[in-house]
């Protein structure tokens, strides 16, 4: 069977994918730490749980319009429901992006490292990613990416704060960069970690949907503080033309009605949310003041993970980590999701000892 040759072009060139942050060895992770997917250790609201295996009854039957959710989402950031799609995950989201917005020839403007769902976004529709590098604080360099914009580019995408470099760029910056961005240029900011942060000017950019006349879309997920990454739940917020002509992808029924309700429960659920934040928050500081003490260069950190520069190959310590039965990421620098305190001495432990 030639199946490679039954693939589209854009498919048949694209570039195996980064997504997961490992090197290749596959990892009993049933066995292991996990530290290496920014998941979160504290799980989700217990009300959520228990939505959960209540809705299960209605697993028989569709709900094509997910009004309640859409609703409920809608008037969280005061906006009309016609502005929200959601997706399973924002990689549902990201996918439908790519499909709705990009083709042959269109480049896509990133900053490197970045989360990888957006560099297969650009191949898979057979455009290109566009990619300048973080600056030397790893922060996204929007003044590069601004000289990077051509004739070609349909869309820029800047995280914020950044997955892996759990770095941020203030409001301020971002909103002077949109402001330059031409306005036939999609700009799609990804707010996965946004919950997380704590610097007063790390901020959403949402309230641009209404305020710019620019094709601004806001990513979201409820993989994160919310604690649902294996439930699949992510929303979008955009103009209501964008959503529209997103939601003409037949992933946009994607996403099941145990995830639709335990969202809602999880957005009631607050003081959850605030326990998830201060118990990260802890746990970022012990982390990165430990490193520090261990001669590491750690990259200050809005997110539920640290990113640092052990001055050993990051792949390697990833591996000696591995022996020690924990399980982190790896990319120009090394990368550890923050967990409950347990497994953050653990894994300090594991790093007194590999490094000696
Ligand atoms: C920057 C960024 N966006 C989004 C996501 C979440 O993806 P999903 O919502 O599909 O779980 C991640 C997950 O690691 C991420 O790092």
């Amino acid at each position: 069977m030639n199946i490679n040759g039954l693939k589209t072009k854009a498919m048949q060139r694209k570039p195996a994918s980064k997504r997961a942050s490992q090197t290749g060895k596959k990892l009993d992770l049933s066995k292991m730490v996990r530290m290496n997917f920014n998941e979160n250790s504290y799980g989700m609201s217990p009300k959520a749980l228990e939505v959960i295996k209540e809705s299960a009854v209605m697993g028989n039957r569709y709900d094509f319009n997910a009004t309640e959710i859409k609703d409920v989402i809608a008037k969280k950031h005061g906006f009309d429901s016609s502005n929200v799609l959601i997706g399973a995950g924002s990689s549902a989201l990201i996918d439908m992006l790519g499909v709705t917005f990009l083709e042959d020839g269109d480049e896509v403007v990133l900053c490197m490292p970045t989360f990888a769902a957006f560099v297969d976004m650009a191949y898979v529709n057979g455009a290109t990613p566009k990619v300048v590098p973080v600056n030397e604080n790893q922060e996204f360099d929007l003044d590069a990416m601004l000289e990077a914009i051509d004739e070609k580019t349909k869309m820029v995408v800047v995280v914020n704060p950044n997955n892996p470099t759990s770095t941020y760029r203030s409001a301020k910056d971002i909103e002077e960069f949109i402001k330059k961005v031409p306005e036939n240029v999609m700009i799609v900011i990804d707010e996965a970690y946004l919950e997380y942060a704590t610097a007063p000017d790390c901020k959403s950019m949402i309230h641009l949907v209404k305020e710019m006349d620019k094709p601004i879309v806001i990513l979201k997920t409820f993989s994160k503080i919310y604690g649902m990454a294996g439930v699949r739940m992510g929303y979008a917020i955009a103009d209501s033309e964008i959503i529209a002509s997103m939601s003409g992808c037949p992933a946009a029924w994607n996403v099941s009605i145990m995830a639709q309700k335990a969202a809602i429960a999880a957005l009631n659920d607050q003081d959850f949310i605030e326990y998830v934040k201060e118990n990260i928050v802890k746990g970022r500081e012990y982390i990165t003041k430990e490193l520090e003490q261990l001669g590491c260069k750690v990259f200050s950190s809005q997110t539920s993970f640290v990113y640092f520069d052990a001055h050993r190959d990051p792949a390697e310590l990833m591996d000696e980590m591995a022996k020690e039965n924990i399980a982190m990421g790896a990319s120009e620098y090394s990368r550890i999701s923050i967990g409950t305190m347990e497994e953050n001495q653990l894994f300090i432990e594991a790093m007194k000892k590999i490094l000696g």
